[in-house]
């Protein structure tokens, strides 16, 4: 992705998505009662482009507006299905960007208690694909070729199992993949199955063991995950068994909502807004998480 390229064709677009948007849901600008804005983390130039779009809309309209940290969103859409989970429970967040575990109170305050050292499992997914020859975005690509794979076929590590603690690692997955990749070439059809097979049951397994150890650690009985990684099928599938054997209950947002989406963020901003939350028209965009205890609640004005 080329950064500069992106922000212009968030300004080539922004108008006519939102233009598009209500009148899909049927809704007149007028009859909005707030606006939420993904603050960050993100590529800085689209982040701005979508404030400062909202914020003037914000302001003609006579609104208020409140700035929504990009994890907060996502993690508030394991809500928007007919689940209802109730805080404190913990947030497995899963994508593209970011893996990690918070602790999510019932005022919505995240406290952080795993993040990945290197790659985020979904980048796993999307760089894997690539060195199988396989299409982007790679989540997808490799849950579709795993499908004629055996899982057993190639013997891959559960990175961070073997010590204590929440955090995660990914690239040394992927350099196993792509050493064993390397020694498969030229890579049959089914050679090709069986490593996508292999690669997404370690890749998930780890998730699973994890979440578990999590939810011990902090004695809750309630998990929420989400993110892009969150549609996978074999994930859905063993961390619902997880559940069913350890006794807890399991959350994944609508299949359609898992990606990237404009809904978890209006989800997590009525709320905010629903408490009072309102961000001045000095809202600032940023671009990497913040690994403290409270990233999204910081230097928000009540
Ligand atoms: O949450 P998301 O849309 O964007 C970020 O905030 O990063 O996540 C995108 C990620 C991509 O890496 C994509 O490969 C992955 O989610 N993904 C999947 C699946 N669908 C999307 N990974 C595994 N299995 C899937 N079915
Ligand atoms: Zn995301």
């Amino acid at each position: 992705m080329v950064p500069e390229l992106a922000s212009r064709d968030h300004v080539r677009a922004i108008s006519d998505v939102v233009t598009r948007a209500l009148a899909e849901a049927g809704v007149e600008a007028r009859e909005l009662d707030g606006i939420a804005l993904t603050a960050g983390p993100g590529l800085i130039g689209s982040l701005l482009v979508g404030l400062s779009f909202g914020k003037a809309l914000a302001y003609r309209l006579g609104i208020p507006h409140v700035g929504v940290h990009h994890l907060a969103g996502h993690l508030a859409s394991a809500q928007l299905g007919d689940a209802v989970l109730e805080a404190p429970f913990v947030g497995l967040v899963v994508s593209g960007g970011h893996t990690a575990l918070y602790r999510i109170e019932a005022d919505g305050a995240p406290r952080l208690l795993g993040y990945t050292r290197d790659d985020a499992v979904g980048e796993a997914f999307d760089k894997v694909a690539k060195l199988l020859g396989l299409a982007y975005p790679g989540g997808p690509a490799i849950a579709a070729a795993a499908e004629a794979g055996d899982e057993a076929a190639v013997e891959l590590p559960r990175p961070m199992l073997d010590r204590p603690g929440l955090e995660f690692s990914y690239s040394g997955l992927k350099t196993a993949v792509a050493l064993e990749a390397e020694r498969r070439t030229p890579l049959s059809g089914p050679a090709r199955a069986d490593l996508a097979a292999s690669f997404q049951a370690a890749a998930t397994d780890v998730l699973v063991s994890k979440a578990r150890r999590a939810l011990r650690a902090e004695r809750l009985a309630r998990l929420a995950v989400v993110g892009g990684v969150a549609a996978n099928r074999r994930l859905r599938d063993r961390m619902g068994k997880a559940a069913d054997s350890d006794g807890f209950e399991v959350v994944f947002p609508p299949l359609a909502l898992c990606t990237d989406n404009a809904a978890m963020i209006a989800a997590a901003g009525t709320r905010e807004l629903a408490r009072g939350a309102r961000d001045g028209l000095g809202l600032a965009a940023f671009s990497r998480v913040a690994l403290g205890a409270a990233p999204w609640a910081d230097g928000r004005r009540r």
